[in-house]
């Protein structure tokens, strides 16, 4: 394919040389005229491992030039693939204007050129940047619609600088944003033959998966860090214990635990996280990351209160109560805690857990009840239909078959889905659904 490729910074140049070595026919293009007079003199403008001799390489084989001429990139290529920089504004937002000149500047010779060009964007940006911001760019710099007059995609960069070059040709996966299935097609197409599994999804999907990454990138560095120097202050091998942390890949590095869904709670993790904080208080380590887990915790339940608030609905339904499924353990429920918010605010509220019936509860779970809940008793409901026809509006914070059966479709209360229940994908477009995180 041809490929005119905006930026010549590290990912833009790394994109450019290991494209042309696949095959491509690559234009690098550049408003700084030392990097674009770097690369034509088959040298690297960025320092990077295995950069220097493979623009060489194909800059020798003529695969790859660069130009500071956009009309000349465009006219001479299928695709343009957009690798500006992103930087943060002083007050941490996004700048998006070299993706707007960029854009501009490509939009005015698709206007010109015949033929369907794609234009893919590389660059981080936000969630919505793409539709809401440059696809109207191009529109009206082309006089076209997007889709059918040209080609647009998301197509975010997932290298390491220091190794990129490696992780291109080995790359952990490749994610397509297309607007239509031509864009991701073409998209596909310049990356044929590498390995690594390839996701094609909406674009602002696409444009999310990038900060969900490097969120979780940063979190992890931050909460190792932390952890070890908590470790240190108590006289532990930080090593030793995240190499045993690191050896659990049912429940550390896995899936678990990483799907939005209603608050923790339970008997142990809000327990032991405040022990931990006050230990690491105690020594003198300071460690913002762990003590904001629980005031994290603590606004997501929040989130629950505040959407039967939105509603303006009194009549309250509430499907679950124990801590988690198939338990009857009340103790730091979190559904509890939400349950207790709402009758304190005076919405009339009634709970059905299979699991939990008052009769039933011994223990350590019906003192707990007492202290924290003492009109639970009134509350409870029997039967899932008792709550149904009680309710205005219905939270589902459990997957018991017999509740998920029950609940109804537009007709019925309006559904809070504290769960992400098994048929959301379809009720999320349906009236009187909202679900707590997606
Ligand atoms: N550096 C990384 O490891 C990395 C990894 C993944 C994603 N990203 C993202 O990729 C994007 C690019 O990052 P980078 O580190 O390569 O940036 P960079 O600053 O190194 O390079 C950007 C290049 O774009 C050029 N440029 C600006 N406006 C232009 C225009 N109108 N036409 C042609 N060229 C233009 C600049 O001169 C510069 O050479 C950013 O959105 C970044 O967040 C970077």
């Amino acid at each position: 394919m041809r490929v005119s490729v905006f930026g010549l910074g590290y990912v833009g140049c790394v994109s450019a040389a290991c494209l042309a070595s696949l095959g491509h026919e690559v234009i690098g293009v550049d408003v700084n005229q030392v990097k674009v007079d770097l690369v034509n003199d088959g040298k690297a403008p960025v320092v990077e491992e295995r950069i220097g001799g493979l623009i060489a390489e194909v800059v020798r084989t003529g695969a790859l030039r660069a130009t500071g001429d956009v009309r000349e990139a465009v006219m001479g290529s299928d695709v343009s693939l957009i690798c500006v920089g992103t930087p943060s504004e002083p007050n941490g937002s996004l700048c998006t204007t070299y993706l707007e000149r960029v854009t501009e500047q490509i939009g005015a010779v698709l206007a010109e050129r015949g033929g369907r060009q794609t234009v893919v964007y590389r660059s981080t940006m936000l969630p919505g940047t793409c539709l809401n911001l440059l696809v109207p760019i191009l529109e009206k710099f082309v006089g076209g619609t997007a889709g059918v007059d040209f080609g647009v995609a998301v197509n975010p960069e997932f290298l390491r600088e220091g190794t990129s070059v490696r992780d291109f040709f080995d790359p952990p996966k490749t994610v397509i944003g297309e607007l239509d299935a031509a864009s991701g097609d073409m998209v596909a197409a310049l990356y044929e033959g590498l390995p690594g599994e390839v996701f094609r999804v909406p674009v602002p999907t696409a444009e999310a998966i990038k900060y969900a990454d490097n969120a979780f990138h940063g979190l992890k560095i931050g909460f190792a860090n932390e952890l070890g120097a908590v470790c240190q202050a108590l006289g532990v091998d930080s090593h030793q214990v995240m190499d045993v942390f690191l050896a659990d890949r049912k429940l550390n590095v896995s899936p678990a635990y990483l799907r939005p869904g209603f608050a923790f709670g339970g008997s142990c993790l809000p327990k032991d996280l405040r022990s931990l904080v006050h230990a690491a208080q105690r020594a003198d380590v300071s460690v913002p990351i762990l003590s904001h887990v629980l005031p994290s915790n603590a606004d997501h339940l929040q989130r629950a209160v505040e959407l039967v608030e939105r509603t303006g609905k009194r009549r309250v339904g509430l499907f679950g109560l124990s801590f988690k499924p198939g338990t009857d353990d009340l103790r730091e429920s979190p559904l509890v805690e939400l349950a207790e918010r709402l009758h304190g605010k005076g919405y009339d509220l009634r709970i059905h857990d299979a699991n939990v019936s008052l009769s039933r509860l011994l223990g350590a779970n019906r003192e707990y009840i007492e202290t924290r809940l003492p009109h639970l008793a009134q509350l409870l409901a029997d039967s899932v239909g008792e709550v149904l026809e009680h309710a205005e509006v219905c939270l589902v914070g459990t997957k018991d078959p017999e509740v998920l059966s029950a609940l109804p479709h537009g007709d019925g209360p309006l559904l809070i889905d504290l769960v992400r229940l098994p048929d959301a994908d379809a009720r999320r477009t349906e009236p009187g659904y909202v679900g707590l995180a997606w």
